[in-house]
Parts: structure tokens; C-alpha cells; sequence
């Protein structure tokens, strides 16, 4: 997680159905306004939460988010780390395409937690899952969607 380092205690929640992603979404938007987030950037994070849970529950059944508070000295925000043990992804630079989907969906839950977030990395071994870390600062970046 470098540079930044962790400030405080942070938030899990499993994933292990469909009702879990909603109960995501409620508490990374309440764990955000705790961190002093203004109202556009928690509904920022949390909506790019709830895709990526929503993924865990379609593609790979269950998984869990870990959620922290991290500063760099001037700035404060939160990072999520998304792990699930599913299938994982084999061309990522596909999946994180408009419009790609294995599932027959829109294939837009990756790109737009992509748009969403200040930061987005995602990782995957196929056969051994996919880990998904974002990152969202408190006031956001200058490039950042401040007024959705
Ligand atoms: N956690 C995951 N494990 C395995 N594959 C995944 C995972 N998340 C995403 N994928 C793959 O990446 C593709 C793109 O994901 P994305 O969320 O953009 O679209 P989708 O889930 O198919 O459709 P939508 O989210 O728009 O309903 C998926 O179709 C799937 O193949
Ligand atoms: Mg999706």
C-alpha cells in the first residue's frame, strides 16, 4: 500500500450472495461519511464497491472486502482490497473493456468502478482468483468525478 500507510481501524464484509452486496454498498457509504467524506465521494466509493461485490457473487460465488483508512500526510481517504478464491480472469485488459462480458450482461461493472474511484488495480492468477484494490481520497483528486 505504499506510500500511503494505514491510519486506524477499517471495515470487512463477506460476500457470499446477492443480499451481501447491497449490506456492502450500505457499509463502505457509512464507513465513508465516518472518514469525513463529502456525500458525492462516499456515493462514489460505495457504488464501486457494490459492482465489485456484485461480481464476486455472480463470477466467483463469494469473496470478501477489507476497507482501511489511509493518509499520505496531507490527504486522507480509504482503500478497499477485494479478494475472492474464484475462477479469476484471463485477459483483464478485455474485462476491464466497456461492453465485455462473459455472463451476457452490459459488461460495465469493472470500467465503471474504474471511472469511479481515484485509484483502481486489479490482479488475477486464473484458477485462483482476482484481488481488487481501490482507492478513494476523502476530497478527491483533480481529475476525479467530484459532482456525480
Ligand atoms: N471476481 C471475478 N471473478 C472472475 N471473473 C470476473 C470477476 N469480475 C469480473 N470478471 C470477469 O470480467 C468480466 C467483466 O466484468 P464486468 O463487471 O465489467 O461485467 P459483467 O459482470 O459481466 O456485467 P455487468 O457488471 O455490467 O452486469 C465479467 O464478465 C467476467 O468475465
Ligand atoms: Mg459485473
Amino acid at each position: 500500500m505504499s506510500p500511503h500507510h494505514a491510519a486506524g481501524k477499517g471495515v470487512h464484509v463477506f460476500v457470499g450472495g446477492a443480499s451481501d452486496v447491497g449490506w456492502a454498498r450500505h457499509t463502505l457509504h457509512a464507513y465513508a461519511v465516518r472518514e469525513r467524506f463529502a456525500e458525492a465521494r462516499a456515493v462514489a466509493l460505495a457504488t464501486a464497491v457494490s459492482e465489485i461485490a456484485r461480481n464476486i457473487v455472480v463470477h466467483a460465488e463469494r469473496g470478501k472486502l477489507s476497507a482501511v483508512p489511509i493518509t499520505d500526510g496531507t490527504r486522507h481517504g480509504i482503500v478497499v482490497v477485494a479478494r475472492d478464491e474464484g475462477p479469476g480472469i484471463a485477459d483483464i485488459e478485455r474485462a476491464m473493456e466497456d461492453g465485455y462480458s462473459t455472463k451476457g450482461s452490459l459488461g460495465l461493472g469493472l470500467s465503471g468502478a474504474k471511472r469511479l474511484v481515484d485509484e483502481f488495480e486489479i490482479e488475477s492468477i486464473v484458477g485462483q482468483g482476482v484481488t481488487i484494490t481501490l482507492t478513494q481520497w476523502a476530497q478527491g483528486t483533480p481529475d476525479s468525478l467530484d459532482d456525480l
